[in-house]
C-alpha cells in the first residue's frame, strides 16, 4: 500500500461529482484505501461489530417506537401488542432487547482489547476518551431503555437508581425532582426516559464519528504496540479488513441469532413480565447483566454517597488512563508483569458482575469489597507503579521486522523507563 496514494475518479460521473462534492474521494481515502497495520487480529474487528450493533439498535428502535406508547397505563400492554399483533414485532423487539446485550458484550471486548494493547496511550488519548464518553452514554441509554416496558424491574430499577441522585448534598433533591418530573417514578418519568432513550443513540452516533475520525488521524495501534513506520507495515483496508470484519460479524451474528431465536429471555429478568406495581417491591432488584459490575461496586460500600461516588468513579477513572499508565511500551505482549495484573483485572470485573446479582451479605459482600479495591488499585496504584519499575521484554524492530534491536537492551537504555525510540515513532502517513 502506497502512502502517497491519490484517488483518481474513473468515469465521467465520478469526475463530475469529485469537482463538486468529493464524496467518493473521501470514502476511498478514509475507508477503502486506508493504510492499516497488516498484523491486526480478530480483536480489531469489534469496532466494526459495534458500528453494526449501533445501526441495528437505531433501526429496530425506530420501528418499536412506531408501536410503543410511553404512558404508564398503556406501556406494558403496548409491548405485549408488539409481541403478539405487530407483524414480526416479536423479532424486532427480541433483536432490540438482545441487541443491547450484544452491544455491551462487544464494547467490553473492545475496551479490554484497548487495555491489553495499550491503545489508550499517546497518540491515541482522544480516541480512548471519546470511547469512554460513548460508554457512559451507552449505560444511560441502556438504563432508560429498560424502564420503557414498564415491568416490575423497570419500575423498581428506576426507583433505586434515580434515588441515588438524592444522596448528593444540596443539589441532589432538586435534580432528582427534575429527572423524575415529580417526587416518584411515574408517567412524567416514563415520558422523559422515552424521549432521551430515542435521542441518545444519535448523540452516540455523533461521538462515534469523532472516535473514528480521531482514529484516522493517528492510525490504528496493533497487537505489538509498535507504531507503523512505512508502507511495508500496512495494507489497504479493502479488501483485507473489509473481508475480515465481515467474517467476524457473521460469526457474531450467529451467536446473536441463538439468543433471538432460541433463548430470547435468558438475559432478562422474569419479573419484567409482571406489570409495574408501586405497591409491591420485588424480593431482589437487579439491573441488566451489563450493569451488574457497577451495581456490585455501589453496594460494596456501607455509605450510600460513598457507594455512588465509587460507582461513578469506576468509569471516571477510565478518562485518566493515558496519564496513569505512562510506560512507553504499549502492548501487554512485551509487559510480563502488566499481563498478570491485567488478567487479574479481567477476573475481578467478571467477579463483580457475578456478585452484582447476589445479595450484598456474607462472603458475597466480602468478595465485592475485595474486587472493588482491586478494580481501583489496578488503575491508581498498579498502573503508575508498573510504569516505573517494569522491565519490558525485548521487542522487534518493527511490525515487519522480527529482529530484536539488541543495542537498546544491551545498553540498558530505556528498558525500565520506557520503549526503544522506534516504538514511539509517530505515524508518518501523509
Ligand atoms: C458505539 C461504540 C463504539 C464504536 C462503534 C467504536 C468503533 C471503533 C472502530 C470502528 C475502531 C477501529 C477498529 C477497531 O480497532 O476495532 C475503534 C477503535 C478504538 N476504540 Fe472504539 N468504538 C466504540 C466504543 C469504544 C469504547 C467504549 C472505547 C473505550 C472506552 C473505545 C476505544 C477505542 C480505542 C482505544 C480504539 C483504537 C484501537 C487501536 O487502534 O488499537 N471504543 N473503535
Amino acid at each position: 500500500m502506497n502512502h502517497d496514494y491519490q484517488y483518481t475518479p474513473k468515469n465521467g460521473f465520478s469526475k463530475w461529482l469529485d469537482k463538486r462534492l468529493p464524496l467518493m474521494r473521501f470514502a476511498d481515502e478514509n475507508l477503502l484505501s486506508f493504510p492499516t497495520p497488516k498484523n491486526l487480529n480478530y480483536f480489531y474487528t469489534f469496532g466494526f461489530i459495534l458500528t453494526m450493533c449501533l445501526v441495528t439498535q437505531i433501526i429496530t428502535g425506530i420501528v418499536l417506537a412506531m408501536h410503543y406508547v410511553p404512558n404508564t397505563l398503556l406501556a406494558f400492554d403496548s409491548i405485549e401488542h408488539i409481541m403478539r399483533d405487530v407483524n414480526y414485532g416479536w423479532l424486532i423487539r427480541y433483536t432490540h432487547s438482545n441487541g443491547a446485550s450484544m452491544f455491551f458484550l462487544a464494547v467490553f471486548i473492545h475496551m479490554f482489547r484497548g487495555l491489553y494493547y495499550g491503545s489508550y496511550k499517546e497518540p491515541r488519548e482522544i480516541i480512548w476518551i471519546l470511547g469512554v464518553v460513548i460508554f457512559l452514554l451507552m449505560i444511560i441509554t441502556g438504563f432508560m431503555g429498560y424502564v420503557l416496558p414498564w415491568g416490575q424491574m423497570s419500575f423498581w430499577g428506576a426507583t433505586v437508581i434515580t434515588n441515588l441522585v438524592a444522596t448528593i448534598p444540596i443539589i441532589g433533591e432538586p435534580v432528582l425532582t427534575l429527572l423524575l418530573g415529580g417526587y416518584s417514578v411515574d408517567n412524567p418519568t416514563l415520558n422523559r426516559f422515552f424521549s432521551l432513550h430515542y435521542l441518545l443513540p444519535f448523540v452516540i452516533f455523533g461521538v462515534v464519528i469523532l472516535h473514528i475520525w480521531a482514529l484516522h488521524v493517528t492510525g490504528n495501534n496493533n497487537p505489538t504496540g509498535i507504531e507503523v513506520k512505512d508502507s511495508k507495515d500496512t495494507i489497504s483496508f479493502h479488501p483485507y479488513y473489509t473481508v475480515k470484519d465481515l467474517f467476524a460479524y457473521i460469526v457474531f451474528l450467529l451467536m446473536f441469532c441463538y439468543f433471538i431465536f432460541y433463548n430470547p429471555n435468558i438475559l432478562g429478568h422474569p419479573d419484567n413480565y409482571i406489570e409495574a406495581d408501586p405497591m409491591l417491591t420485588p424480593a431482589h432488584i437487579v439491573p441488566e447483566w451489563y450493569l451488574l459490575p457497577f451495581y456490585a461496586i455501589l453496594r460494596a460500600v456501607p455509605d450510600k454517597l460513598m457507594g455512588v461516588l465509587l460507582m461513578f468513579g469506576s468509569i471516571v477513572v477510565l478518562f485518566f488512563l493515558p496519564w496513569l499508565d505512562t510506560m512507553k511500551v504499549k502492548s501487554a505482549r512485551y509487559r510480563p508483569l502488566y499481563k498478570i495484573f491485567f488478567l487479574l483485572f479481567v477476573v475481578s470485573c467478571l467477579l463483580l458482575g457475578y456478585l452484582g446479582a447476589k445479595a450484598p451479605e456474607g462472603i458475597y459482600l466480602f468478595l465485592s469489597r475485595v474486587s472493588t479495591i482491586y478494580y481501583f488499585a489496578f488503575f491508581l496504584v498498579i498502573m503508575p507503579v508498573l510504569s516505573r519499575i517494569e522491565k519490558p521484554l525485548p521487542m522487534p524492530i518493527g511490525i515487519s521486522n522480527p529482529a530484536i534491536d539488541s543495542s537498546v537492551y544491551d545498553s540498558g537504555n530505556g528498558v525500565a523507563s520506557g520503549a526503544p525510540s522506534y516504538a514511539m515513532d509517530s505515524v508518518n502517513r501523509h
